[in-house]
């Protein structure tokens, strides 16, 4: 075999096994580059006799080509096996069973807010709002309590210093919707409400719901028949209720309504739920009223309360401990 043949032959064994494309340069700089042995081989064409060059010549060009083109063939197959190989690393497998998409729910207090002015709103009771800082006018003074007055001490209340606090109920947006609808009216008023108190069945911050209703023929009868009608279609089933005797000093006469309450031990034990009365002529007068043409009623609503015994729950506090395995019970 000639030199250029052996070379030749030397050179097309070593691109077949070229495993990478950094070896495939390697092996091209030595062959065809500057320094290259195929490159060497030309250069020394120019010191051979004329007959002998043109021979050589030929063959030597031929084994250049035929390098050249070995090369290119063997990196494209090498670029094609690294493409398959990223492609099959990043390939997506549809057939994998689905990983849990960790859905959150609604808070079971939103749940039940939601639920009791749905129930309100199809009575046609609109839907009111008024501010969790709240002044000592609108919590207190306009349903009837004078400064002073002991009743404010059934409250609890966070005080600010500057006459402002945070409201102990959401009564006082009774006061501010009269202040800006003349009756007959109808309005429903849900939120947040604070008290310095807390054991199984109070918590500091808790939510009421609001009712309050004037016209000029309401009656005791027309509230009671509402909260049973309310108590019914909040529950979906029968709880016992009673009526209680009770004392506000915006409402006369006053009522609060319990609602037995299943022990885990089999006993019942009645828990309050909600306060209520026919709305105080003071109180009718105080947003200009006039309490010889209109009675009203209004009520005021434990929203914990409530969805403690239609879940079944058996501390209030539960609801704001923000433990999620109890949480998600309701999701
Ligand atoms: C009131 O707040 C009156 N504003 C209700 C009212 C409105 C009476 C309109 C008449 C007319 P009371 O303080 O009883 O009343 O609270 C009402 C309800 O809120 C209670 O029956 C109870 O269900 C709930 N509640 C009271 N304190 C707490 C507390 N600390 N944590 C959770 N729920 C409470
Ligand atoms: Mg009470």
């Amino acid at each position: 075999m000639s030199e250029i043949e052996t070379l030749s032959a030397q050179a097309m064994a070593d691109i077949a096994a070229a495993a990478s494309p950094d070896a495939l340069e390697t092996l091209r700089v030595g062959l065809l580059g500057k320094q290259g042995s195929i490159t060497a081989q030309l250069k020394r064409l120019g010191t051979l006799p004329a007959e002998q060059r043109k021979v050589e010549g030929e063959a030597i060009n031929r084994a250049r080509d035929a390098i050249g083109q070995a090369l290119a063939e063997r990196k494209q197959v090498l670029e094609d096996a690294a493409l398959d190989a990223r492609l099959a690393g990043e390939a997506v497998d549809v057939t994998l069973a689905g990983r849990n998409d960790g859905r959150g729910g609604l808070h079971p207090i939103t749940r039940t807010l939601e639920r009791m002015t749905e129930i309100f709103a199809r009575l046609g009771y609109e839907l009111a709002d008024g501010p969790e800082i709240e002044d000592d006018w609108h919590n207190f003074e306009a349903l009837n309590f004078p400064p002073h007055h002991p009743a404010r001490a059934m409250h609890d209340t966070f005080y600010f210093g500057d006459g402002r606090l945070l409201r102990t109920h959401t009564s006082g947006v009774q006061v501010r919707y009269m202040a800006e609808h003349a009756p007959p009216l109808r309005m429903i008023a849900a939120g947040k409400v604070y008290r310095s108190d807390s054991d199984q069945t109070h918590s500091p911050m808790f939510h009421q719901v609001e009712g309050l209703l004037v016209d000029e023929h309401s009656t005791f009868a027309d509230l009671k028949g509402t909260l049973v009608e309310f108590v019914r279609a909040f529950f979906e089933r029968d709880f016992e209720m009673r009526f209680r005797p009770s004392y506000f000093p915006f409402v006369e006469p006053g009522a609060e309504v319990d609602i037995a309450w299943q022990q885990p031990d089999g006993s019942t034990r009645w828990l309050e739920v909600l306060g209520c009365g026919m709305v105080h002529p003071n109180v009718l007068k105080a947003s200009g009223i006039d309490p010889e043409r209109y009675t009203g009623f209004a009520f005021g609503m434990g929203v914990e309360r409530l969805a403690m015994l239609r879940y079944g729950v058996g501390d209030l506090r539960a609801f704001f401990d923000n433990d999620v395995r109890f949480l998600r019970q309701f999701a």
